[in-house]
This record gives C-alpha cells, sequence and structure tokens, in this order.
C-alpha cells in the first residue's frame, strides 16, 4: 500500500513560520516588520503561481542580468521598480497632495544627474543641437496662499529630440546638454529655454526590456520635461511637466503620468512653442507643529 503524505502546500510546508519566527530576533523594529512581511509576501506569491523549479531559477537569472546591468550611469534596479509601478506606488503613498493644493509628485527616473550648471533667467539649456522645436517653460513658484516664492531653485533636465539624454550619448552629447539649474526671481517667475519633450522609449537593450517585450508591452514614456522644485521652508518636489501633444498619456511605460502635471506647449507669434506651468510647494512641516 502506498503511503501518501499530505502536502500542506499553502503553508509554504511550515517554513514561511519558521523563517518569520526566526526573524522575530530582529533588533530595529522596522527591519523586523519589513522583513517578515517580505517574506511572508514572496511565499504568498510562490505558493500561488507553484513555482517550479526552473521558474525559480529563471528568477535568479532574472535578478543577477539586472544587477550585471547597472553601473555609474545605469540603474536598471530603478527601471525595474518604474516598470513595475512600484516607484509610482511609493511615490503616491509618501507625496500625496490631494488635499492641500500643493503640486503634484511624480517619479524621478534614472537619469538625474547632481550639480547641473546655473542658468540665467531665461538661458538656453541646449547646449549640443539634436533638433527638434525650441520651446520655453515658464511660469511661477508659489506657496498653498499663491503668494510667489523667490528665489525657488528649479533643477530641470531633459531628454534631446534625438530620444536620449546626455547621460545616455557621452561620446554625442556634452554631459549638461539639456540641464541646468535656475532660480525664481523677486515676483516668483522663472524662464527655461529648451526643446519641446518628445516621447522616447525606456532603455530596452537589458533584462527589463526584455521582460517589457515578452509581456506584450511598449516602451514608451510620454513626452515631458523633469523638474526638482525646491525652497527653504518648504517640501522638495520632484516632478515632471507633461506635453498635452504625447501620444502615451494614458499608457506611459512607468505609471507616470497625473493629469495635473500635463501641459500645453502652444505655439507663439515668434514660433515658439511656449508652456505656462506653476509650482506650488507645501510648507515643511516642522517637527513641533
Ligand atoms: C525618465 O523619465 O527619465 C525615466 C523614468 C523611468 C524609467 C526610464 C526613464
Ligand atoms: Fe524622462
Amino acid at each position: 500500500m502506498s503511503q501518501i503524505k499530505s502536502a500542506p502546500v499553502e503553508h509554504g510546508f511550515g517554513v514561511t513560520d519558521e523563517v518569520v519566527a526566526r526573524l522575530e530576533a530582529t533588533p530595529d523594529p522596522r527591519l523586523r516588520e519589513i522583513m517578515q512581511a517580505a517574506v511572508r509576501h514572496l511565499h504568498a506569491f510562490a505558493t500561488e503561481v507553484r513555482l517550479t523549479d526552473e521558474e525559480w531559477f529563471a528568477g535568479i537569472m532574472f535578478l543577477t542580468a539586472t544587477g550585471q546591468m547597472c553601473d555609474d550611469v545605469r540603474q536598471e534596479f530603478i527601471l525595474l521598480s518604474d516598470t513595475l509601478g512600484l516607484s509610482t506606488l511609493v511615490d503616491a503613498m509618501n507625496h500625496s497632495h490631494v488635499e492641500d493644493l500643493a503640486t503634484d509628485s511624480t517619479i524621478l527616473g534614472p537619469f538625474y544627474v547632481p550639480e547641473s550648471p546655473w542658468r540665467e533667467f531665461g538661458e538656453s539649456m541646449v547646449e549640443f543641437d539634436c533638433g527638434g522645436e525650441p520651446s520655453i517653460l515658464r511660469g511661477r513658484v508659489l506657496d498653498q496662499q499663491g503668494a510667489p516664492i523667490a528665489g525657488a531653485v528649479l533643477d530641470a533636465w531633459q531628454n534631446a529630440a534625438n530620444r536620449f539624454y546626455a547621460v545616455q550619448q557621452p561620446d554625442v552629447q556634452p554631459p549638461t546638454n539639456l540641464r541646468g539649474r535656475y532660480r525664481t526671481d523677486a515676483d516668483g517667475r522663472y524662464e527655461i529655454r529648451a526643446v519641446r519633450p518628445t516621447d522616447y522609449p525606456i532603455p530596452s537593450d537589458g533584462p527589463v526590456g526584455k521582460l517589457i517585450k515578452e509581456t506584450g508591452r511598449h516602451e514608451w514614456r510620454a513626452a515631458h520635461m523633469h523638474l526638482k522644485v525646491s525652497a527653504d521652508g518648504y517640501e522638495p518636489l520632484t516632478t515632471h511637466v507633461f506635453d498635452s501633444g504625447s501620444a502615451f498619456l494614458d499608457s506611459d511605460t512607468v505609471f507616470g503620468v497625473k493629469r495635473s502635471l500635463v501641459g500645453d506647449f502652444a505655439m507663439d507669434s515668434e514660433g515658439l512653442r511656449v508652456c505656462e506651468f506653476d509650482f506650488v510647494l507645501a510648507r515643511q512641516e516642522t517637527s513641533d507643529a
């Protein structure tokens, strides 16, 4: 007579509880909470899909390739987080401005480079001609009562019309092309000269690009300019201004679009594309508030 073992797979053969119990010894309470929840959810995922040996190893190889794709200027794990919607979820949980009138934030993306050159009011960020339509992004930085914030800093960066950021093309574009830091004037005004943003594909030559293709998704980001806006006494804002003419506003591959961040790059009488966009910063909460 064959001996039939009972197989309590729903409970990971008891291993889930055992790992969670062992993690109980973690001195840092937040690390304990995160690790125990991570183990529970990871085991539940493997149980739900009845992960096979081959699939487990394919996952290991995928994560290995993702790490191997990272270097000083390429962060494939952030790209993975972005394409899975995790970056947008974390941003939404930590920077929601639904009730306080401040400008919405969105993801940072992998192409931010600190220490961009300081530029004058209205100066162009174009240092190398890759084509595209000349454009101006201008407006004010305001507090939640509508008062202008003088001396606020806008750190801007965008892709060229050839679809690449300067950091992706060190042999083609100068490293500070289409990047710049601007200050608002006494009336809280800023003006950035650049090129009209274009839709562009996220890097698709790595494991994340392969996964995007295998899951039948497209790789396009909706046209945008990135900005970090900051001022003393206010919460720093990381955001985008999206071009209303983009074909990918409803299907941005990294889930970064918010309707409140869409602006019109309208043609003016001199043939320039001009977008007017005001940013509203939230007051920094003080610890004794
Ligand atoms: C970007 O907007 O630069 C970006 C964001 C997420 C993934 C890839 C690119
Ligand atoms: Fe971008």
